[in-house]
């Protein structure tokens, strides 16, 4: 039996209650399973710490993070309290460079008895690889003079590595899924970096033959996630390109509260980290309302990353059969609370 040692940060707020319901439903797929099991350790840090400590994880955390197999992220976040910059770097960009997460994978997909606000969703089911650690979010740049003199230059910096590194990965996803890849491009507007990128596709798609390409403006590609999503399977972007491609994956899914995430070391050098798209959720977090289905499908994709892709399409589809059967908390137009909602998994599954 493998088991797997799995660091647990909920972080604030919602993330506190979410995760805890999203282990119930992994050890129980586990055990169904029987080939698995997780060990669970729950580290506190986040902005509770921060208040108390004036740092949101100890100085070591990294060093002990590198000491599981993978991380298991709620939200972090209270910003009533600490500044968001604060938490933000603090812990989650703190994590993601450190480990070198490169890559950030975000499916978007219509679940069966869920509401998107389009009109026709048709049957989409895509997955957006983003690369994660350059490109337009590089800290390069910087501000000289002012008044009417006043110069901002922020630079976006493309090295030939990174790029080929999430190309080929939405390629070996491809492999598994519908043999498509789509590359989200500026290279009409962007003169340097997005020819430089078409450039490298065109080179690493010669080595997977058996896959289908296309190459799309990202201002294209937005207006066509509103009118024929259902035309992607993997589409693999830049830095920038991928945030609000996935933003809007996320909306035409019909809530944040599903939507789920995972930051990857895929060289699996360091732990990868499972968190869901969702933030803290301080309006609502204490009252038990929770929707647990970001969390719970993030979960999913440490199980579909960690080699039980078996397991993980069994806990999406109880997610599935759940909210078709209309037991859904109220984000989704429904009065089920968060234990509800886990419980009906955990039935389903
Ligand atoms: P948010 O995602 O926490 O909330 C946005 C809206 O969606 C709220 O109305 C909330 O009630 C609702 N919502 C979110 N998750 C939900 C769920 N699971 N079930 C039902 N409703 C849900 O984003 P917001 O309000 O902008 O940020 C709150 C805090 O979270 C901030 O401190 C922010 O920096 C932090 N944050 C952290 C993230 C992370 O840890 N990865 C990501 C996004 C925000
Ligand atoms: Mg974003």
């Amino acid at each position: 039996m493998d088991t797997y040692k799995i660091a647990v940060i909920p972080g604030d707020g919602i993330g506190k209650e979410v995760v805890p319901a999203a282990i119930e439903v992994l050890d129980e797929v586990a055990k169904l399973d029987g080939s698995f099991q997780f060990q669970w350790t729950y580290f506190p840090w986040g902005c509770d710490y921060y208040l108390e400590h004036g740092e949101m994880m100890p100085d070591n955390g990294l060093e002990v993070l590198k000491q599981y197999d993978q991380i298991f992220l709620g939200a972090v976040g209270m910003p009533e309290l600490v500044p968001d910059h604060i938490s933000l770097w603090g812990l989650l960009i703190k994590i993601r460079r450190g480990m070198k997460q490169s890559i950030n994978v975000r499916p978007a997909k219509l679940l069966q008895g869920l509401e998107s606000p389009l009109k026709n969703p048709h049957d989409f089911d895509i997955t957006v690889v983003r690369e994660n650690s350059e490109g337009e979010y590089s800290d390069s740049g910087g501000r000289i003079h002012s008044g009417n003199d006043e110069i901002a230059i922020q630079n976006a910096i493309f090295t030939r590595k990174s790029t080929e590194r999430a190309m080929r990965y939405a390629f070996e996803l491809a492999q598994d899924s519908r043999k498509h890849v789509t590359s989200a491009t500026k290279s009409n507007g962007l003169t340097y970096s997005m020819p430089f990128w078409d450039e490298v596709f065109n080179a690493v798609k010669t080595d997977y033959p058996e896959i289908d390409t296309s190459v799309t403006h990202i201002d294209a590609l937005a207006a066509f996630f509103v009118m024929k999503p259902q035309a992607f399977d993997i589409i693999v972007a830049s830095n920038l390109f991928g945030d609000i491609l996935t933003d809007l994956g996320g909306a035409i899914m019909g809530s944040i509260g599903i939507a789920p995430a995972a930051n990857l070391n895929i060289e699996r050098e360091y732990p990868s980290m499972f968190e869901p798209v969702h933030g803290s959720a301080p309006d609502i977090a204490g009252k038990g309302i929770a929707n647990p289905i970001g969390q719970i499908w993030t979960g999913k994709m440490m199980l579909d990353f960690l080699g039980h892709s078996e397991a993980g399409t069994r806990v999406l589809n109880a997610i599935e059969k759940v909210l078709a059967s209309g037991v859904k908390t109220r984000d989704l137009g429904g009065s089920s609370s968060l234990e509800e909602v886990k419980a009906a998994i955990i039935q389903s599954l």
